[in-house]
């Protein structure tokens, strides 16, 4: 299928001299006959938003495990600012694993310590004083909006919290990248959207660069700047987010984003015939400029009554519109169907033929 999204949008990293936080190449990692990890390479630089997407079992894990030294590669390199880690000893590997925080679904907070000694903990470990630890997880506590429960338990916390906590200790020790596993996947929908603002914050105020494993799309297309979707342990889709989520190319990318993009409603797409029918049912995609003026008052004007609106809208990703479709172009007269898809193509849509309604007024 031919992209109508500028292939800029589809591999540019948003800062193309910025410097390479994470760099994987080729990396593959098997467990007896599973290939959890099949040939993965990708890259993160500072200050840019990663989202890695993809369905249960596709490797997602097993590439953070990776990342922070907790597996070993089978083949393959990563490099951490700069610097290979693949191979490292445990002992070399403990100064550069202290350059990567880590939150995780299920928060991972002692029980028995307060909020302020969890936010200290990492620099407990790294030998910091009590009065440089308390500093820090006070302005931690400031930053995550928790300064008032720095003496209260995790037990007491709401989710939502203690998510809020799990990121204050991640950043205790100023790490060089926030690598989070589904760190919103035990909150509800509401917070989830607070905890991702305060990372998207967190991002723009300290330039930390995140990269965020999940299997929503809803998170991916709240904070990140770039997506990369993996299955089977491979890499198969990436680009900006708006763009992949205006032109998804590959099958498993078109299925985790079903519940995110406009679908034709179910009865319709059922009654459906493919060769004949009332009206033909077609798909419009836009992105970009091709989204914006008034493409269908254009098309009402240039061919009166010529379609009706079945289903669509036109959503704003990363401040750019992305518009999904559904017309219906009536057949009784045969030519009208091919003068309306050149009509929109010329416009810069996509439009693909979902087959003919045989109800339709
Ligand atoms: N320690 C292990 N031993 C054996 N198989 C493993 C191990 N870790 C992962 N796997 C397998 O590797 C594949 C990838 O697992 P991984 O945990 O990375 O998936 P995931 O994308 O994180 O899935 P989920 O969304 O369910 O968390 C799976 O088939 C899994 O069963
Ligand atoms: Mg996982």
């Amino acid at each position: 299928m031919d992209s109508f999204v500028p292939a800029s949008a589809i591999t540019a990293p948003p800062d193309e001299a910025a410097e390479e936080i994470v760099r994987l190449t080729d990396v593959k990692r098997r467990f007896g006959a599973t290939p959890a990890l099949d040939g993965i390479s990708l890259t993160v630089r500072k200050g840019e938003i990663l989202g890695i997407i993809g369905r249960s079992g596709a490797g997602k894990s097993t590439l953070i495990r990776c990342l922070n030294g907790l597996e070993q590669v089978d083949s393959g390199d990563i490099h951490i600012e700069g610097r290979r880690i693949t191979g490292l000893s445990e002992k070399e590997l403990q100064p550069l694993r202290r350059r990567i925080g880590m939150i995780f679904q299920h928060f991972n907070l002692l029980s028995a310590k307060t909020v302020a000694e969890n936010v200290a903990l990492p620099l407990k470990i790294e030998g910091a004083g009590k009065t440089e630890r308390l500093k820090r997880a006070g302005e931690l506590l400031e930053l995550v909006g928790l300064s008032d429960k720095a003496r209260a338990y995790p037990s007491s916390l709401s989710g939502g919290q203690k998510q809020r906590v799990g990121i204050a200790r991640a950043l205790a020790a100023r790490p060089a990248l926030l690598l989070s596993d589904e760190a919103t996947s035990a909150l509800d929908p509401e917070t989830t959207r607070s905890i991702l603002a305060l990372l998207k914050d967190i991002n723009s105020k300290l330039g930390l660069t995140i990269l965020l494993i999940t299997h929503e799309m809803e998170v991916v297309r709240g904070i990140a700047d770039r997506v990369a979707v993996i299955d089977a342990g491979r890499n198969v889709e990436e680009g900006q987010v708006w763009s992949v989520f205006a032109d998804p190319q590959a099958a498993i990318t078109q299925s985790l984003l079903s519940g995110s993009r406009p679908q034709l409603p179910e009865h319709i797409a059922a009654r459906l015939s493919p060769k004949s029918g009332a009206a033909q049912i077609l798909s419009i995609d836009m992105a970009g400029s091709a989204a914006q003026g008034a493409l269908f008052a254009d098309l009402s004007q240039a061919l009166p009554q010529s379609f009706c609106l079945v289903h669509g809208g036109i959503d704003h990703i990363q401040d750019q519109p992305v518009a999904r479709f559904f017309i219906a172009v009536p057949t009784r007269d045969a030519a009208l169907p091919e003068k309306v898809q050149q009509f929109l193509k010329a416009r810069g849509a996509r439009v693909e033929v979902l087959g003919y309604d045989p109800d339709h007024a």
